[in-house]
């Protein structure tokens, strides 16, 4: 596996590639890899020729009372665990690289829409961060194709509605959420978990089967059901930010006869966890 540290390297190898009339994949992460972002390299490297993976914690897209200091940098395991899945390229950028004019971009992509709402409410200035670090990410990789985890649904839904707006010609693929044996969804984030913390979040992923259960038995009091998540998860030590049935497409308000999904973030102690489940 290659590394490059600079845009130049990057474009260069890729621009290799394509002349060669190689497909390129993309895998861009934050780092501190599981078995979710690994399985993402191995669908990538079904797809495609060649696969690019980038590690690079976004200042961007963290608020100013959030984990960014602290989120966790594992930079030699991670590298390892891409060799042993057959990465070809890691992109892993200074923040000057990415952002030289300082730590913001004078530039930012805001996806309005799908990004109101749910974590967007949470998180202001959240998705704006994600959606212009993945552009410049895009523009600088150049995939014909990019994979993300389903995990984080609300991004995969701004990243899809980014690229169909922005007319990037790139495939964005989702794939399902890797779980542990109990269920906790895989999240960099789950490092913050005690043990204990750790049992108690499989209320999370209960709540979210709870909810999908009725769903498909046919129970339309999508009020009720997001009452019975939220009082759930508050029976169990969560505070929850929201448990929300949505439009699985856009996440939209329900509408009778589209798909659906079930959201929930909720923070155990001191760490905010997300998770969904499709209708
Ligand atoms: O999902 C992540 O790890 C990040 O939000 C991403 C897509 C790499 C952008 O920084």
């Amino acid at each position: 596996m290659n590394i490059g540290h600079t845009i130049a390297d990057i474009r260069s190898q890729v621009a290799t590639w394509k002349g060669n009339g190689q497909k390129i994949a993309f895998v861009p992460t934050m780092g501190n890899l599981h078995a979710g972002h690994l399985a993402l390299v191995t669908a990538a490297k079904q797809r495609a020729d060649r696969v690019v993976v980038s590690i690079f914690v976004n200042p961007l897209q963290f608020g100013p009372n959030e984990d960014f200091a602290k989120y966790p940098r594992t930079l030699e395991a991670d590298t390892n665990a891409l060799r042993g899945v057959g990465a070809d390229l890691l992109f892993l950028p200074e923040v000057g690289e990415i952002y030289p004019q300082g730590q913001q971009a004078a530039t930012k992509v805001e996806v309005s829409e799908v990004s109101e709402g749910l974590c967007g409410a949470f998180r202001p200035g959240h998705f704006a961060g994600v959606a212009t670090v993945v552009t410049k990410l895009f523009n600088i990789v150049q995939p014909d194709l990019a994979l993300f985890g389903k995990k984080d649904y609300q991004q995969l839904q701004v990243i899809r509605r980014m690229v169909a707006d922005l007319c990037f010609p790139i495939e964005i693929i989702g794939l399902d959420t890797v779980r542990e044996p109990n269920g906790l969804a895989m999240s960099s984030r789950n490092g913050y978990l005690s043990s204990a913390e750790r049992e108690q979040a499989v209320v999370l992923y209960r709540s979210l089967k709870q909810a999908v259960d009725r769903l498909r038995a046919g129970d339309q009091d999508y009020a009720r059901i997001e009452a019975t998540g939220m009082a759930e998860l508050q029976a169990h030590g969560f505070r929850p930010d929201y448990f929300s049935i949505r439009r699985a497409d856009n996440l939209a308000t329900v509408e009778v006869g589209k798909p659906l999904v079930v959201l929930v973030a909720a923070w155990l102690g001191g760490t905010r966890l997300i998770d969904n489940v499709e209708v």
